[in-house]
């Protein structure tokens, strides 16, 4: 059953809600009986801590030290690796090394059994295009990147990260074959869009605009509740959703959209 999907979310810059966003469809596909791996690459390790899980003991770092992962089981259909406050270290660790953005690419090969086990696999990220980064990019089908509408300069954000991802498939090209190992294709998702003012309305049109644009997701305050609280909006009682009219269903509308593409990669 090779037809595990794994998807980064990565780019742009810090607090744009790759984690929220991550937690949430997450937690939804797995609802819909979808079996979920989650791998935290980001040494704030704020997706694992969303589901209790605070460790430097068989963390992800260990795929890059010759250790090995432990794989947790956190929710019903989710297993995770867990980042490490460490895990920033990975960058100094494999200086020099051969082959190092394909260690997690090598782990996974040896692993492939337990990997096509999944679903989906969703690897959240530190906003920066780093080794560790790198790494999580080249195991992948699809790479999110979750822009913000409402702020400015998001498409030079845009542009930056296709201009990345272009040196690094470039610079990945076997010569042998002239082929690229990394064939994760860029998509973006709107995040905290809000419709209130006339330039917030301006920013979303122009975001719907971009070609590989796959969703936009609303603002809401119930979207920080549901990281904080470590309940999906989609798992949240209708009496908690009461001020939040039409919002579960508007998640449930673009998390769809982003599955179905995330199935229809090849
Ligand atoms: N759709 C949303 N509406 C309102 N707040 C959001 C939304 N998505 C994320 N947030 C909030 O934005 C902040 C940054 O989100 P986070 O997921 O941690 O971003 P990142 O992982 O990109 O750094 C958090 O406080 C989060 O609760
Ligand atoms: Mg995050």
């Amino acid at each position: 059953m090779a037809n595990t999907k794994i998807v980064t979310f990565t780019g742009s810059k810090g607090g744009v809600g790759k984690t929220t966003i991550l937690f949430n469809i997450s937690s939804w596909l797995a609802t819909n009986s979808k079996k979920i791996l989650l791998i935290d690459a980001d040494f704030q390790a704020s997706l694992s801590s969303t589901f209790n899980v605070i460790t430097n003991q068989h963390t992800l770092l260990d795929v890059f030290m010759g250790g090995e992962p432990t794989v947790r089981h956190v929710a019903e259909n989710i297993d995770l690796i867990p980042a490490s406050p460490n895990l920033d270290q990975v960058e100094t660790l494999i200086q020099g090394k051969m082959f190092r953005e394909y260690m997690l690419l090598n782990w996974m090969h040896k692993n492939e059994d337990l990997i096509y086990t999944y679903d989906y696999v969703f690897i959240d990220t530190h906003p920066e295009f780093s080794m560790l980064t790198k790494n999580m990019i080249a195991v992948s089908d699809a790479v999110i990147v979750p822009l913000e509408p409402s702020e400015y300069g998001f498409t030079q954000l845009k542009n930056q990260f296709e201009l990345r991802m272009a040196e690094f498939r470039e610079a990945s090209i076997d010569p042998r074959t002239n082929t690229s190992d990394i064939d994760a294709q860029v998509f973006f998702v709107g995040s905290k869009a809000r419709t209130t003012t006339t330039s917030s309305r301006l920013f979303r049109e122009e975001l719907l605009s971009i070609p590989n644009n796959i969703g936009v997701i609303k603002f809401s305050e119930i979207m920080p509740t549901s990281t904080f609280t470590k309940v999906a909006v989609t798992n949240m009682s209708a009496d908690k959703l009461r001020s939040y009219k039409g919002y579960k269903d508007h998640l449930v509308d673009e998390f769809s959209k982003i599955q179905r593409v995330i199935d229809n990669l090849n």
